[in-house]
């Protein structure tokens, strides 16, 4: 059985300069970003390597017609590395650009066509949430189908991860805090999967506790504080991506798949929507199980009684950002029903890995209870 597996290699840099020289980033490197991070951090830098600019291929999470059209752009040149420089759709984009001969998308998810890796793949994140530069998915909307498909496969690991936390710095405080969230969620959940270990369970651990106790400090301080702390954030995000990228995520992420599609509402403000009630009921369920050491961490990191964490985080969390009812996204009451259906459909990759098998029913009601 495969206990833990992290072939990216991480490596950190004080700023971007540092990492550029140490990478001899040149001629026949693509660098896809964004025109804002180009500017400050890379402009006066003088690279050989060419920059591509994602939001001129359009706005939005990550779609196939937007990867066609990069490929349609870069695939004159043989380039030898892809260097992502952003978040999470920066990233979902560059893992499908390292592949000989492809530029149908398509095709990709379809496995049509065999898939061979002839580019070195440089994830350096810009949010501290996805935690993507360590782990082997790339989730892209195709417009044809009016759906998100996924493709998990070992070569789109990252051959590095590049931490810089100045990267951190320009991040408006919301995408800041909804990424972290998202973090947080990557580290709880993959703490109560079934497919947690040792090794994970240490490293979701870890970030539980960075993440939860940076919430609190910014509470305490002011959002302004958040600058002190990305070091401590854009690490915890990297270590849930392992933890996740290892043991999974389940029903927070399951759940909150159809509210973000329908009302394109981002991934991190989706997650936060569900994530307490989720874990509300799965104590309810089984409060001894692997919940239990989760419970008594989160505890003493909030200074509570353990029947009362999820309260407890759900407070520090609204102080942070207010969660809203699910109306508000412009959701139905007749929509409830459709919404638990398709989780139940599509989304049982991800529901077998939740904490407690949960009935239709359940989901049924935790939509209702946020509704
Ligand atoms: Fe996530």
């Amino acid at each position: 059985m495969k206990y833990f597996n992290l072939p990216t290699q991480i490596n950190k840099f004080d700023d971007f300069k540092s990492f550029a020289e140490a990478f001899s980033i040149g001629e026949k490197d693509l660098v896809l970003t964004h025109q804002f991070l180009y500017d400050p951090y890379m402009k006066a830098l003088n690279l050989k390597s060419d920059f591509v600019m994602q939001e001129q291929f359009g706005a939005g999470e990550p779609s196939d017609e937007m990867v066609d059209k990069i490929h349609e752009t870069v695939k004159a040149k043989p380039y030898d590395r892809v260097i992502a420089v952003g978040g999470g759709t920066v990233i979902d984009i560059a893992k499908l650009l390292i592949f000989k001969d492809v530029t149908n998308t398509l095709d990709m998810f379809e496995g049509n066509i065999k898939l061979i890796k002839d580019k070195e793949l440089i994830i350096v994140p810009t949010t501290c949430g996805t935690g993507s530069e360590v782990t082997n998915l790339s989730i892209v909307e195709v417009k044809s189908k009016h759906t998100k498909m996924g493709l998990a496969m070992d070569e789109l690991y990252a051959n590095h991860a590049v931490l810089i936390p100045e990267l951190l710095k320009g991040l408006p405080y919301n995408f800041f805090i909804f990424s972290a969230i998202d973090a947080l969620i990557h580290a709880i959940e993959s703490y109560v999967s079934p497919k947690a270990n040792e090794f994970t369970q240490m490293i979701s651990m870890r970030a539980i506790d960075t993440l939860m106790k940076g919430f609190m400090a910014i509470v305490e301080n002011g959002p302004d504080h958040r600058q002190e702390l990305l070091e401590d954030f854009i690490l915890a995000s990297n270590f849930a991506g392992i933890a996740f990228g290892n043991a999974g995520v389940g029903a927070v992420h399951a759940l909150s798949y159809p509210l973000g599609a329908a009302f394109h509402v981002p991934h991190g403000e989706a997650n936060y929507q569900f994530f307490t009630e989720v874990f509300k009921v799965y104590n309810k369920k089984n409060p001894n199980g692997k919940i239990d050491p989760l419970n008594a961490a989160l505890a003493s990191i909030l200074g509570v009684a353990k029947e009362e964490v999820y309260n407890a985080i759900e407070k520090v969390l609204d102080n942070l950002l207010s969660k809203k009812p699910l109306k508000e996204y412009g959701m139905k009451e007749a929509e409830i029903q459709g919404f638990t259906t398709s989780v139940i459909e599509k989304q049982q990759r991800l529901l077998a890995n939740n904490y407690v098998p949960l009935s239709e029913d359940e989901i049924l009601n935790i939509y209702k209870r946020l509704f």
